[in-house]
């Protein structure tokens, strides 16, 4: 007998409300800042959204839009080869690629996209990918879509020997391509990248970094993971978005050699079939690169409210994992947990998220906090307040 498709759907939506692990949308009503107005809830501090620089609500990025929105209208109409590229694209790819100090950039319609789109379109049959086993979802469905000779490797996280051993694993004929999150998304570390690097180097493999939640947060000047280490080359692709620090609205892009970012404009898939990032998303990110290196003191004063935070929370008992990213977790075991206690933090004005499985493995679920240079520092501190009332319903932290 066949499945019952629709029955099947349905008990799984179910048994997720029974195990309080279903997500409920929460529902904002005007622009992310510190704090955000939330149907049902009204307003609340922000300590989960990627807006880390607190640019998607500055004034001179929304100015830049409405120029760009009259200029160019809703959006880019067309796939870029069609008749969707503007001059908007080459100037936000030339200025990216010089903050970047890569040679090219291409912007796709998100860093999802560019991922998916970059790592299939580069290999070919008898090449290997290797990849850290948490790296972002973007990265694995990019591994994913390569073609069937192309041999697929995953090292344990951060793992130096690992993937010393999956790179002396790998086809001797074919090139290797290993690929890693700078700051990796859910633990808030930072990928061991000198030792990448050499690593790299040693055995010829072409390496490519995913800054999503590095570029405009660490670094001196919020450069992303090449700068926190001083390292200025030895990385020959950046994958990273403009819906995090970059403005925040959207966007994605990969920067690398003027060959590699042709390649990609000729050959990768959502490329050739999706429509160009909408003109008013390039003045956006274009805008907010502008804006972060003429006031390059926000990336230190995030890095100051983000050790404020952690020093705070271990004052209170907390035991964040250790980082120095703006991505502060707290474990708390049990997905359903996770999921309650930020229910409990938002009904006390904080807004908070709860992540389990399958987003991390059953058992670690946890609190992840995200410092925003949004927030002021009596924002923080009645998020402590509230954490620190909430402490029992950490519990076994
Ligand atoms: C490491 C990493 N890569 C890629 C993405 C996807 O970015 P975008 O929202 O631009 O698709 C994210 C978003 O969470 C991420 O954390």
């Amino acid at each position: 007998m066949r499945r019952d498709f629709y029955q099947a759907i349905s008990d799984e939506l179910n048994n997720l409300k029974i195990n309080g692990t279903y997500k409920f949308f929460k529902h904002n009503t005007n622009a992310m800042d510190n704090k955000i107005n939330i149907e049902d809830y009204g307003e609340a501090i922000v300590l989960c959204s990627n807006n880390y620089l607190g640019l998607a609500n500055k004034k001179e990025i929304i100015e830049a839009a409405h120029i760009a929105l009259e200029k160019y209208g809703a959006g880019a109409g067309s796939v870029r080869f069609i008749a969707g590229t503007y001059d908007i694209h080459r100037e936000l790819e030339e200025k990216l690629a010089s903050f970047l100090n890569m040679e090219a950039s291409i912007t796709y319609s998100s860093c999802w996209a560019a991922n998916t789109a970059a790592i299939p379109a580069l290999l070919s049959n008898g090449d290997t990918v290797i990849s850290d086993e948490l790296n972002h979802a973007s990265i694995i469905d990019g591994c994913r879509a390569v073609s069937r000779g192309v041999n697929r490797a995953v090292y344990k996280h951060s793992d130096m020997q690992d993937l010393e051993e999956k790179l002396i694993q790998s086809n001797e004929s074919g090139a290797i391509l290993v690929v890693t999150d700078g700051v990796f998304s859910m633990e808030g570390d930072i990928a061991k990248l000198p030792e990448i690097i050499s690593l790299c180097r040693k055995y010829n493999a072409i390496l490519m970094l995913d800054d999503s939640h590095a570029t405009g947060v660490i670094g001196k000047t919020g450069k992303g993971t090449m700068e926190y280490f001083n390292v200025n080359d030895g990385v020959d692709i950046i994958s990273g978005t403009f819906g995090k620090a970059l403005g925040g609205a959207g966007g994605g892009f990969i920067a690398a050699s003027k060959d590699i970012c042709s390649i990609l404009a000729q050959r990768s898939r959502p490329h050739l079939f999706s429509n160009g990032l909408p003109p008013v998303l390039c003045s956006i990110a274009l805008t907010a690169i502008e804006y972060l290196e003429s006031n390059p003191a926000i990336v230190k004063s995030l890095k100051e409210k983000t050790l404020y935070m952690r020093k705070k929370l271990k004052e209170s008992g907390y035991a964040p994992l250790e980082g120095d990213s703006a991505i502060v977790p707290i474990i708390v075991g049990d997905t359903a947990k996770a999921i309650a206690i930020a229910q409990e933090m938002l009904k006390e004005g904080i807004y908070a998220t709860g992540f389990g499985f399958p987003v991390v493995p059953e058992g670690s679920a946890r609190i992840r906090l995200q410092i925003s240079d949004a927030l002021s520092y009596e924002d923080l501190d009645e998020a402590l307040s509230v954490m620190k009332k909430l402490k029992k319903e950490f519990a076994g932290i």
